[in-house]
Order: structure tokens, then C-alpha cells, then sequence
């Protein structure tokens, strides 16, 4: 994309019932870590995160503690839900609570256009629901178990519970309306979907006859009114997909709405990223309500794998929540965001490990990416007094170096914006692997030793503080933390400014690291990590 280019990028909104866990993280550290290369990238960028409040759940899981649902989401909000992004080190640009009233008033503003329109209607609703979900489901979407708590009865094949069985009066959503239309733009536009397995399942969902939707439930009073009648609030599905629009000022008077040139028309559409569990709701349903409002669709909707335990994924109500700060707490927030978003390939299921991310930590962060840059700067403090030496004449082994920093570079940007995180931070750290292998090759220990080599010596470690410089600037959206440090370190900010302002797709361009910049020593950028893994795995 064009550097300037309005790059919106959304998180599904959590449930308050329940604290975070790993899952949860996940998906907002691979959003955060979009959002700071195409901010980086110079784009005009824009993170949304939240929390989803209304519903059935949240009542339940109040009423269960004996308090209000208000009071019972405000509680999670700020001493869960906030704490996370800090937890997991997300720069979001607004956070949105479904019962902030710029959202309760945008949900009511499009019903009733919805309602105008003639895309709405009175009926009955009759079948299962899960609370769990929150979701209308039909008789093969459940599982009859035989054995356990629930012998014989109907569970969801999510949360392996029991379903409800409803019939009430509901206003209907004519989705079926739009089955064709759907179609079509799978078909037009291939990457609305991704990836490749989720869209073939959406596809077939819909080709299979869409039913019209129930949106609204009138046994309960948590959720917003329906504007032309108060014995119903709103589903609590068609309430939080609209937290994507309400959010950046759709309904909104003091942005003018979404004709207008304000905030809505400037961002909109999205790119959202979500579980490949309610991949459906977002690409199904979603732009099924946006068709017939008559608003663009979201620029593409991602389902990313789940996090497992067991081979199941992992879920608080099935107990196999680990909460983020376990990690945290023992690695630190950059090797959380790196483990996650390197060890799973975008998009698959991936089963978490202590010894996976302890043995990742060792080899990648500390030996690999740390020892080098530690070793670079300890080396221009030796033999250059901590001044970066001036390159003098280039050789075969530096020019393949500038090589795989420029293609490393451009490789990675084309994997961000194809959403394949993984293979982004693989090509960066080509530049990781390869300049080991030249500081081992080069041996400037070696040339140190010789009056007659140090033009050399002067090269390679200009070389090889350059490749560091580029692999700051590269690895600064998934390793925030320990970039900055390395970024200081170099003695990079006199001479080029802070490194978030560092143009993300010309880092490849080589030489940017003035020659005179100050280094100063480096210890500890992945400091070593005294427990063993089994006390570690054992505060599980
Ligand atoms: N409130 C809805 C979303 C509304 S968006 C308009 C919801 N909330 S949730 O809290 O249950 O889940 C939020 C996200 O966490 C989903 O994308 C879900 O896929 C993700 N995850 C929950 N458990 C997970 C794993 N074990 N692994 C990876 N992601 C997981 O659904």
C-alpha cells in the first residue's frame, strides 16, 4: 500500500465475564503488531480494541456475584480487561466498551435505518441457543453426549454445555436478502476472507441458503433498546459488530456521520482480526447488516488459529486459561509477543509450550538476536572507543550483508500486508542469522590485532552496527522493548531521531547509521532466565 493510505485495523471485542488469557493476547499483540509497522510504514493508522458487555452472559455471570451488569463490567474492564494491553504492551488508539454511549447511540441510529428500510421484521424465534456463544444454532451444529455431567442431552460443540431451547417473539433481520450478493463478493475480491480454509468454510455456509436472523430478545433487559420498541434490546451480536463503525464516529453528529469527510469516511473500512471461531460473524453476517445499510463492506476479515491445550483450544470455562502475565512475568512482554506470532504460522492452530518458548527465548532471543547485538556494540567500545567507525571499502561478504537487509526488508513488508505475520518476522531474522555467521567469517578480533587491517576492521563493524540499526528499526513492531534499548545503545537517536519515526519501508536502504554515532555498552537485552522449565511450567 501507498504510505499515507488509511490502514484501520480492529480486534474483536472481549467478553467481560471472565479475565484474559493467552488466547485473548494473542489476537490483540498480532493486531498491535500490524498497527506499528503500517504506523511506522507512515500510514494513517488506527488501532481499535474493547470489550463486548452486553447479553446474556455478562447478566448471568453478574447477577451469579450480586452485582449490577454495569457495575460487574466496569470492575472487569479496569482491573482486566485495560491491564492486559499494558500486560502484552499494546499502543491502541481507542478502546470501546459496548455501553459507552457514542456506541449505544450508533447501534439504535442503524437499527432504525435498518427498520426504515424494510430489512426488518416481526416473527418468532424457535430452536437452540448457546450463552456461551451467544449464538443462535441449528441442530447439527450440537453434539448429543453420552457419558459426563450432561448424558443425553444437547451440548454447543464449543463450550460443552448445554444448549437452551428459545421461543420468543423477535424482530428478524432479513439476511437472506443478501446470500447472492455475499457471493459475489467473495468471488470478486479473494482476500476479503482469509485464510484459504476459513473462506472455503464461509463460502459453503452460505451457499448452503442463508436463514434471516433474529436480532433482537425480549426475556431479558441487558443490551441496547430497540428505538421503535422498549420490551426489546438487541441482540448482542448486531449490537458489538457495530462497535467497528461506532467507534470512529458512524452515527455520531460531531463527526458528521458516515456522508460526511469526517472521522468514519477517513478510516472505514477495517481490517479485522478475529478468532477463526466467529470468523462467521464477521463475514457472514457483518457485511450482510453494512449491505443493507448501504456502507462499504470491511476491507478483509482474518481468522487466526487457536492457541491449544490438549489438542482442544484453550478456554477459561473449559479451565485451561493460562493468564498472560505467567508469562510475562518470567519472559517479558517482547518475547511473549515475538514466541506467539513466530512459533504459529498466521492462521493455524498452534499448542503452547513452556519448553517451546524457553528453548525459542534461548536460541532466537538471547543467543541469537541479543549475544549479536551485545557483542557488535562491546566490540565497537573496545576497539573504536564506542565511536561507529566509517566504512571504507566494501567486499563480496559486506555486499551480500547490504543484500539481505534490503530484501529482508521488502520481503517482510510484502508478508505484512498479505497479513502473514510469521513469514514477516522469518525474513527479518535472515539478517539475524546472516550476520552472525559474517561477525564469525569476518573475525574482527582478528583484524583488531594488526595496524595493517583496521580499515577492515573499520568496515565490518560499521557493517555490522548498520545490519543492527536495520534490525532495530525491523523488529521494533513485534520486540518494542528491547528495540528501544538497542536503538539507544547504537547511540542512533542523535543522529537519526526516535526510532518509531524511522520510515519502516526504507529500512532496507543501507548506510542510514551515521559513521561517529556514540555506542553505549548493552547487557542484558534478553537477560537469561534463572528457573528451570519445570518451576516454571509448575506456576502454572
Ligand atoms: N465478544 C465476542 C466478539 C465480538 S467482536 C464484534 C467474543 N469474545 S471472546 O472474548 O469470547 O473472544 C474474543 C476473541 O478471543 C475471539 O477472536 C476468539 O477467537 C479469541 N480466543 C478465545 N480463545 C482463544 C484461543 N484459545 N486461542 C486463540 N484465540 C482465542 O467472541
Amino acid at each position: 500500500m501507498a504510505s499515507g493510505d488509511s490502514f484501520y485495523v480492529t480486534t474483536p471485542i472481549f467478553y467481560v465475564n471472565d479475565v484474559p488469557h493467552i488466547g485473548h493476547a494473542y489476537t490483540e499483540v498480532a493486531a498491535d503488531v500490524l498497527a506499528r509497522w503500517h504506523r511506522q510504514a507512515g500510514d494513517d493508522t488506527w488501532l481499535l480494541t474493547g470489550t463486548d458487555e452486553h447479553g446474556q452472559k455478562i447478566l448471568r455471570t453478574a447477577t451469579a456475584n450480586n452485582v449490577t451488569p454495569k457495575q460487574w463490567a466496569d470492575q472487569l474492564v479496569e482491573t482486566a480487561w485495560k491491564p492486559l494491553l499494558e500486560t502484552v504492551d499494546i499502543a491502541n488508539d481507542d478502546f470501546i466498551r459496548t455501553t459507552d454511549a457514542r456506541h449505544e447511540e450508533g447501534v439504535a441510529a442503524f437499527i432504525q435505518q435498518l427498520q426504515d428500510d424494510g430489512h426488518i421484521y416481526e416473527g418468532e424465534y424457535e430452536g437452540y441457543y448457546c450463552v456461551g456463544c451467544e449464538e443462535y444454532k441449528s441442530r447439527d451444529e450440537l453434539i448429543e453426549t453420552e457419558t459426563g455431567d450432561y448424558a443425553g442431552e444437547l451440548v454447543c460443540a464449543i463450550h460443552s454445555r448445554p444448549v437452551e431451547i428459545l421461543k420468543e417473539k423477535n424482530y428478524f433481520f432479513r439476511m437472506s436478502d443478501f446470500g447472492q450478493q455475499l457471493l459475489d463478493l467473495y468471488e470478486s475480491q479473494p482476500d476479503f476472507v482469509q485464510p484459504e480454509s476459513v473462506r472455503n468454510e464461509i463460502i459453503q455456509f452460505v451457499k448452503q441458503g442463508l436463514e434471516d436472523l433474529s436480532i433482537s430478545r425480549s426475556t431479558f433487559d441487558w443490551g441496547v433498546q430497540v428505538p421503535w420498541d422498549p420490551t426489546h434490546v438487541i441482540y448482542v451480536w448486531f449490537d458489538a459488530l457495530l462497535n467497528y463503525v461506532t467507534a470512529v464516529g458512524y452515527g455520531d453528529p460531531a463527526h458528521d456521520g458516515p456522508t460526511s469527510d469526517g472521522e468514519f469516511r477517513r478510516r472505514w473500512p477495517a481490517t479485522h482480526i478475529v478468532g477463526k471461531d466467529i470468523a462467521r460473524f464477521h463475514a457472514v453476517i457483518w457485511p450482510a447488516m453494512l449491505m443493507a445499510a448501504g456502507l462499504p463492506v470491511p476491507h478483509r476479515v482474518f481468522g487466526h488459529g487457536w492457541l491449544l491445550v490438549g489438542g482442544e483450544k484453550m478456554s477459561k470455562s473449559k479451565l485451561t486459561g493460562i493468564a498472560p502475565q505467567q508469562i510475562t512475568e518470567v519472559f517479558g512482554s517482547d518475547a511473549f509477543r515475538y514466541y506467539f506470532l513466530r512459533a504459529i504460522a498466521f492462521g493455524q492452530d498452534g499448542s503452547f509450550s513452556w519448553e517451546d518458548l524457553s528453548a525459542r527465548y534461548q536460541a532466537e532471543l538471547a543467543n541469537g538476536f541479543g549475544n549479536l547485538a551485545s557483542r557488535v556494540v562491546a566490540m565497537v567500545t573496545r576497539y573504536f572507543d564506542g565511536v561507529v567507525p566509517a566504512a571504507c571499502e566494501y567486499l563480496d561478504a559486506d555486499l551480500a550483508i547490504q543484500r539481505t537487509v534490503a530484501v529482508a526488508a521488502a520481503t517482510a513488508d510484502a508478508a505484512i500486508d498479505r497479513l502473514a505475520i510469521h513469514e514477516s518476522i522469518a525474513a527479518v531474522w535472515t539478517i539475524v542469522d546472516e550476520l552472525n555467521g559474517y561477525i564469525t567469517e569476518q573475525e574482527p578480533w582478528v583484524l583488531a590485532k594488526e595496524r595493517a587491517t583496521r580499515d577492515r576492521l573499520s568496515t565490518v563493524l560499521y557493517t555490522a552496527s548498520e545490519g543492527l540499526r536495520a534490525l532495530a528499526v525491523l523488529l521494533s513492531p513485534v520486540l518494542p522493548k528491547a528495540t528501544t534499548t538497542l536503538w539507544d545503545a547504537l547511540g542512533a537517536p542523535a543522529g537519526l531521531g526516535a526510532l518509531t519515526a524511522q520510515p519502516i519501508r526504507a529500512a532496507g536502504d543501507w548506510g542510514q547509521l551515521p559513521a561517529g554515532s556514540t555506542v553505549t555498552p548493552l547487557t542484558g537485552l534478553f537477560p537469561r532466565i534463572e528457573e528451570t522449565v519445570g518451576a516454571v511450567s509448575g506456576a502454572a
